[in-house]
């Protein structure tokens, strides 16, 4: 059975958009078939990020009535991976429904093994409409301590609202010398520290190319952390459905 993991944080920034991409292309090449949703119906740049730009329908077309989730559905050049981009144009984001993206993505769930939501920041409305559609979520934060508890924040809520907390993401780390160190930030998350991924130039220049760091510099530090990532994803999914199984 499908997964449906929502990608969320308390600031925006902190890599969830990165994480999505790369995420959901690291576990296509371990032979997944993945769906990565751009679900910031706001902010969305995920098709960017992964370098398609000309999609006719998105998911504001679905929530806008005008479309079915099918036809939003698009292959990418990553191996196994599809994605549903989001329009970029503000008249779009006017037509969209944002409580409808609940019900229209737990559409892909059993169509997929992976589900990878794109949210956006915060616990905003739009924010709890895109996380709520996942069952499973990961956090992201950067290593500064407000950073931290606010992705706390987000968390808890989530977890109150029923969503299985998978555990968090250290981005950007090493960048300057007053990070919170990987131990500190797990004792006060309270979840899993999945893994750290180091601040590193070729995440960034990746996002530039359009082709995100597992693909373009797979052997960058930061790609090596998202391929962990998926290592460790992949195996948590194993592991839950033996215990169901
Ligand atoms: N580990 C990293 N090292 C360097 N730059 C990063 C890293 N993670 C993310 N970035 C850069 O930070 C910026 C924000 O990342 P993004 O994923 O868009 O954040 P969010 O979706 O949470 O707003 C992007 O320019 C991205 O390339
Ligand atoms: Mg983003």
């Amino acid at each position: 059975m499908g997964r449906l993991i929502s990608v969320a944080s308390g600031k925006g920034g902190t890599g969830k958009t990165t994480t999505t991409a790369n995420l959901s292309i690291a576990l296509g090449k371990m032979g997944y078939s993945v769906c990565a949703v751009d679900a910031d119906l706001t902010m969305a740049n995920l098709s960017l990020v992964m370098g398609i730009d000309d999609a006719d329908v998105t998911i504001h077309d679905v929530l806008a009535g005008r479309n079915t989730i099918d036809e939003a559905i698009y292959s990418t050049a990553y191996e196994n991976v599809s994605l549903v981009p989001a329009a970029v144009d503000w008249e779009h984001v006017l037509i969209a429904d944002p409580r409808k993206l609940p019900e229209t993505i737990r559409k892909l769930k059993g169509r997929f093994d992976f589900v990878i939501i794109d949210c956006p920041a915060g616990l905003q409305l739009d924010a709890m409409n895109a996380m709520m559609s996942g069952e499973e979520v990961l956090l992201v934060t950067n290593p500064e301590i407000s950073c931290i508890t606010d992705t706390m924040k987000v968390g808890i809520v989530l977890k109150k609202a029923g969503l299985t907390v998978l555990g968090f993401i250290l981005n950007r780390w090493g960048a300057t010398e007053r990070d919170v160190p990987p131990e500190v930030a797990e004792e006060v998350m309270e979840v899993p520290l999945l893994v750290v991924v180091p601040e590193d130039p070729a995440v960034r220049e990746a996002t530039l190319e359009g082709t995100p760091v597992v693909e373009y510099k797979p052997d960058s530090e930061g790609a090596k952390a998202f391929m962990e990532l998926a290592d460790r994803i992949s195996r948590i999914a194993g592991l839950k459905a033996r215990v169901r199984g």
